[in-house]
């Protein structure tokens, strides 16, 4: 499923950290940060995919994320309503189809319409894929995963003989090929547990550039550095 070195990576993922510092370094409330990071996901997710990348996985919003204060999760939840059900419309001029990865519990009914809007809106598009991690764990996914796994074979609909690393992936919350190429911006040199099944042998690229400042022209350098490695999957 992954792409030889020479090709253009099939699935990159990125951790878009930084909102707050971007902010915080202008003297902007943390909101502020958070608002051009928007902007420049619309931008760059239509760069990376008009690249000829088929999937862009992003870290919206993490389990972890609902400690933050209340204002902060409450201005993030109006921003992606506001984004799904106004903006992101370039993805939706350039095909790309929407999907969404994490728990359902904890959002309002608000912000799921709002999903179910654009997924709705786009599911029949083509071109490429972004899917956006909201309320995302990568540890809970691999439970969830292991639950649904459990039920089927309560049911008598899976024969754990058939079970491996392929056949788990139908498991996941979206059936998404490995990832290829993981980006991390903002200096942060961890994987804060995005996604760990899908990221087993990703190349990683971290980049100190705060995440509203993360460009198309940033990307193509990353991709450049993406093109110098060796992929070798425990090979030699
Ligand atoms: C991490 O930066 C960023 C987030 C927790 C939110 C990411 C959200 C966006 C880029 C907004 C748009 C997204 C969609 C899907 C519309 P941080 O706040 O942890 O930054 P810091 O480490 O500098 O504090």
């Amino acid at each position: 499923m992954s792409q030889d070195i020479k090709n253009v990576p099939y699935h990159v993922a990125i951790i878009m950290d930084g909102n707050g510092r971007w902010a915080q370094q202008r003297g902007l409330k943390r909101s502020m940060g958070h608002l051009e990071g928007s902007k420049t996901l619309e931008k760059l997710g239509v760069h990376i995919l008009k690249k000829g990348v088929k999937v862009l996985s992003i870290f919206a919003f993490s389990v972890e994320n609902f400690k933050r204060s209340k204002e902060e999760v409450d201005y993030l939840m109006n921003l992606f309503v506001e984004m799904f059900t106004k903006n992101f419309k370039s993805f939706q001029k350039e095909h790309i189809k929407v999907v969404f990865s994490g728990r359902k519990n904890m959002l309002s009914n608000e912000v799921l319409n709002s999903m179910n809007e654009i997924q709705k809106k786009t599911e029949d598009n083509t071109k490429g894929i972004l899917n956006i991690c909201l309320n995302y764990g990568g540890q809970e996914e691999i439970i969830d995963a292991s639950k649904k796994i459990a039920l089927d074979y309560h049911n008598g609909k899976l024969d754990l003989e058939t079970l491996n690393k392929e056949t788990f992936y139908k498991y996941l919350y979206n059936n998404l090929p490995p990832i290829d190429l993981l980006i991390r911006t903002s200096g942060e040199l961890r994987i804060s547990n995005f996604m760990l099944y899908q990221m087993a042998y990703s190349e990683m690229v971290f980049t100190n550039t705060y995440f509203p400042d993360f460009n198309s022209k940033e990307f193509d350098i990353v991709l450049e550095e993406y093109y110098k490695r060796n992929r070798r999957f425990g090979g030699n």
